[in-house]
């Protein structure tokens, strides 16, 4: 029997006390989705937050929306995460606007999906940099102020195929793999002072999901937008799709000291999918 979504309506924007008040936190990817979930769940623990994304219309309604979360500030700052100079800039400008950096929680774009013989050699790349090399650069730009922090942390949201090969998803498969490769690197040569985590979520109904959906109810895949997502929630033992909130707030989890001695952990956000 399924729990019924009001499951994870209940907790909608309830405070977890997470000792985290007026901390910095830099949430990239972060206009929509998990990335801005998580952005919520750290300004809802009385976080200042900083997000970033590519679309300026969005981070006006991000910053609106997350300002009525919390009582800490919001900074939006327009930044392309897979663009070096972005990612610098929008490190020194968090680290300027709150006076330092205690809380870097990294999400992404999406890789192209498909079989490997339909993938081509620009969305190897293309993945490759959205993916990994947004790790990378972010994780190169926070490591010192966030080692000046006395409370410093790092989480990346990646997703199961960091652990279980997912059917057509060949870029996937092998991007999040090297991800979580450089995760359990950094959270070696980052300790003690930064504390490196990873979520590997499952289906969450987000814009992106929602997308994925919407398309194969044209293509005439499933009847209806319900029958898709309760599709998405096959493998699921707890037989629906995340709410974006249950990613967000795990993230803030990790980044709590309530997560002081967790560090190097993959963690399946994911209703009990991964069999491993
Ligand atoms: N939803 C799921 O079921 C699910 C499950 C497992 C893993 N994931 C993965 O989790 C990550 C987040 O997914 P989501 O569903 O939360 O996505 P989403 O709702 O589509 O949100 C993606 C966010 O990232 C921003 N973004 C994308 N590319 C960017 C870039 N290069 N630089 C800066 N910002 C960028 C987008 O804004 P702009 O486009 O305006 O920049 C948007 O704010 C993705 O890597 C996805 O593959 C998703």
């Amino acid at each position: 029997m399924a729990l019924p979504k009001d499951y994870a309506i209940n907790i909608q924007g309830v405070r977890m006390e997470l000792n985290i008040d007026g901390n910095a936190a830099l949430v990239t990817a972060s206009t929509s989705g998990m990335g801005l979930a998580s952005a919520e769940a750290l300004a809802r623990e009385g976080a200042n937050v900083a997000i970033c994304g590519r679309t300026p219309e969005r981070l006006t309604q991000a910053r609106e929306q997350l300002a009525d979360v919390g009582e800490g500030d919001v900074l939006a700052a327009e930044a392309d995460v897979t663009a070096p100079d972005d990612v610098a800039a929008l490190v020194e400008a968090t680290v300027e606007e709150f006076g330092g950096l205690d809380h870097l929680v990294m999400s992404a774009g999406d890789p192209a999906s498909g079989r490997f013989l339909d993938t081509t050699n620009e969305e190897w790349i293309g993945a490759m940099e959205t993916l990994v090399m947004s790790v990378v650069y972010t994780a190169r730009e926070a490591h010192a102020p966030l080692e000046e922090s006395d409370a410093g942390t790092m989480v990346a949201i990646t997703a199961t195929s960091a652990q279980e090969i997912l059917d057509a998803a060949a870029l996937s498969n092998s991007m999040r793999r090297a991800v979580s490769g450089l995760l359990e690197t950094l959270a070696r040569e980052f300790a003690p002072e930064i504390r490196v985590n990873e979520i590997q979520p499952g289906p969450t109904e987000t814009e992106s999901l929602a997308g994925v959906i919407e398309d194969a109810v044209e293509r005439g895949d499933y009847p209806d937008y319900e029958t898709g997502l309760a599709d998405w929630a096959t493998d699921a033992p707890l037989g629906r799709v995340a709410d974006p909130q249950e990613i967000g707030d795990v993230a803030a989890f990790l980044s709590s000291p309530r997560a002081s001695y967790v560090t190097g952990a993959s963690l399946p956000v994911d209703g009990g999918t991964i069999r491993s």
